[in-house]
Order: C-alpha cells, then sequence, then structure tokens
C-alpha cells in the first residue's frame, strides 16, 4: 500500500510537468498546422487566378514555403514522440541508461531511423535496483531520426533521482 501510494505521488509530481509540455506543443502544433493551411490557401488561391495575372516567383515562393511549412509541423510531431530528429549533418554523440527493479527484465535498444544501433539487457533477477547503460558516437543526415525503443516484455524505472536518461549532442557538424 506505501508502495502504491508513492507510485502515485510520483505520477501527480510528473503529471503537470508532462501536461504543461504537452498543452505547450500541443499549442506549437496548432499554430503551425493553421500556418500551413493559410499558405495551402494563398497557393491554391494563385493557382486559380487568370494565366495573365500568374507570377511564377510568387507561386515558387509560396511552394517553398509550402514545403518548409510541412516540414516543420512534421518535427514538431516527431519531438512530441520522442524522437531526434537531426537539424544539421554532423557527428553526435549519444547515451542512456536504464534502471529497473530486477523483478523482470529490462531491455532498450538506441535506434537509428529503423536500425538498432546499440542496447542492453539485463535478465529478472531477485528483487532489487539495478542500472544498465550505454552510448553511442553517430554520424547522421539531416533528418535522421535517433530514439529509444523498449524491448518487449521489458520495462525501466524512473524517479526524480533521474536514473533513466537519454541524451545527445552534437559533437561537429560536416
Ligand atoms: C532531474 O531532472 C530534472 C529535469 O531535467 C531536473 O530539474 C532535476 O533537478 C533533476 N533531479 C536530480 C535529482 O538530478
Amino acid at each position: 500500500m506505501k508502495t502504491l501510494v508513492a507510485a502515485l505521488a510520483l505520477c501527480l509530481l510528473f503529471l503537470p510537468v508532462y501536461q504543461a509540455f504537452s498543452i505547450d506543443m500541443d499549442k506549437k502544433i496548432e499554430e503551425m498546422e493553421a500556418r500551413l493551411t493559410k499558405t495551402e490557401k494563398q497557393w491554391m488561391d494563385h493557382t486559380q487566378i487568370t494565366e495573365s495575372q500568374k507570377n511564377d516567383d510568387i507561386l515558387r515562393e509560396l511552394e517553398a514555403k509550402l514545403k518548409d511549412t510541412e516540414k516543420q509541423v512534421e518535427d514538431l510531431r516527431a519531438e512530441v514522440q520522442g524522437i531526434f530528429t537531426a537539424p544539421v549533418k554532423g557527428v553526435y554523440y549519444f547515451s542512456f541508461s536504464a534502471n529497473h527493479r530486477t523483478t523482470k527484465p529490462s531491455g532498450l535498444r538506441l535506434m537509428k531511423n529503423e536500425e538498432q544501433m546499440v542496447s542492453v539487457y539485463n535478465h529478472a533477477a531477485g528483487n532489487r535496483h539495478e542500472t544498465a547503460a550505454n552510448g553511442m558516437t553517430l554520424q547522421l543526415e539531416v533528418g535522421d531520426h535517433v530514439y529509444m525503443r523498449l524491448m518487449m516484455n521489458t520495462w525501466i524505472f524512473d524517479n526524480p533521482s533521474n536514473y533513466s536518461t537519454f541524451i545527445g549532442f552534437l559533437l561537429f557538424s560536416l
């Protein structure tokens, strides 16, 4: 019972932080989508005016704006889902740690796009806390995705002590 209350308290502690983050991101996505709709309409309007009034430069500009806005919406969505999207071509370093209670196994994969780069796995063994960690230097192209994937039937644990982490930084661009 005590553990349950503690776990619940932890969830409640994290909830406002998570909610604030997701509301903020939802608002940002909404704003971006509104901009996308507006640009789409401008583009549509311009394609429908008479041939003599058509301006290829404006059309090209609108098309570029449309593409750019679409990409920004896509990147924002990925961010919300915890997926890192490389903004520049370069060499990055990523590391992660996963704490778990050993009543069940724990397994995590560091993914680059759909491919596993490195992983950790801890077998179930008794009932104590253990941490596994790994990391790797990766060369990424613009738009490459890096994220963590939990292995099937495994778990990780965390509390405000931040035992389970996923960090990355750009070492240098190429
Ligand atoms: C855990 O991470 C949060 C957010 O990054 C930070 O504010 C907090 O100080 C960290 N707590 C500990 C114990 O390191």
